[in-house]
């Protein structure tokens, strides 16, 4: 993606915080309103609201894996409503929008003449199941948002991307010429050697929080009292489950069995979910989904 910007449609940025900013600046006047999850990243509201616009919050439901209900954000949606703020997968929560969520939000930006910003940054950190880009629905009032910060552990280097229209990524090149004119060239180079087809790269940084999660998080939050504590256990419990009906070997499974034990310091193989990157015909990012194998040592 550094490298093709050629026909306008890429903006490479300072980190995704950075691309977010500039999209709000760059669409958002006083009084506007820009809808956002909840819960949610707090940077939305911050630079929402520096930009003098409103942000106001739509609910991810817990019981529905923290998806959104699509009448409940569309009720949100007045005439200054300017744009939706989309993160999937989500921080906080980790849930993963289905296909039908995230068609049904792009149909509403469309319905509305909105914005569709969809923040993609955790695209490739999931164990189960398949990440959609809203791209895929309409590549003419979806702006992408991704980077390195996530997916390569890349987070001090401070570089992301926004993909979209051409006039909307040429105004926001504009706000961030003046703001902090490019991100750091020699990032930049360090970013297109992590985005080079060299899936174990990108399979360490998963296999490393794959790993985390699984020996430190799921024994942890077994033995925590509370809904919360239990509802996350019961969603990794379930991203395990995935992984042994991908056909687990007895290695992974009984890497798994020693994770519910407390142990650690166990082989063990995780099947991990990444995606893709290619470029369409008309230049907006596309992902396929491919699982892989990550495998993991622990010393
Ligand atoms: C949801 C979300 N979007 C964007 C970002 C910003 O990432 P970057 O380091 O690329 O600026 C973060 C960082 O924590 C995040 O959690």
């Amino acid at each position: 993606m550094v490298l093709t910007q050629e026909n306008g449609e890429v903006l490479v940025t300072a980190g995704a915080v950075n691309a977010l900013a500039a999209i709000v600046a760059a669409i958002a006047e006083e009084g506007d309103e820009i809808l956002i999850p909840d819960p949610g990243w707090p940077n939305y509201v911050a630079m929402i609201e520096l930009a003098r616009a409103a942000p106001v919050r739509y609910r991810l439901e817990p019981e529905q894996g923290y998806r959104p209900d699509l009448a409940a954000v569309e009720a949100r949606i007045t005439p200054r409503t300017k744009a939706i703020i989309i993160n999937n997968p989500s921080n906080p929560t980790g849930g993963v929008f289905d296909e039908a969520t995230v068609r049904g939000l792009v149909e509403l930006a469309r319905k509305h003449d909105l914005w569709l910003i969809s923040d993609e940054v955790y695209e490739d950190l999931i164990f189960a199941g398949e990440h959609v880009p809203a791209a895929r629905f309409d590549s003419e009032r979806v702006i992408t948002i991704s980077g390195v910060s996530k997916s390569y552990a890349m987070t001090g280097w401070r570089i992301g991307y926004a993909a979209g229209p051409v006039h909307l990524i040429k105004a926001m090149g504009t706000i961030q010429s003046q703001s902090t004119s490019n991100p750091c060239s020699v990032a930049q180079y360090a970013a297109l050697e992590a985005l080079m087809p060299d899936f174990s790269r990108l399979s360490l940084a998963i296999e490393t929080l794959a790993s985390f999660e699984l020996e430190c998080l799921y024994p942890r939050l077994l033995a925590l009292e509370g809904e919360f504590a239990q509802r996350a256990a019961t969603r990794f419990r379930q991203d395990i489950e995935a992984i042994r009906d991908a056909k687990a070997t007895t290695a992974k499974e009984s890497a798994i069995v020693d994770a519910e034990r407390g142990e650690s310091g166990v082989s063990h193989c995780l099947p991990i979910h990444r995606t893709e990157r290619r470029r369409s015909g008309n230049g907006v990012l596309k992902q396929s989904g491919e699982e892989i194998h990550g495998r993991l040592d622990a010393s």
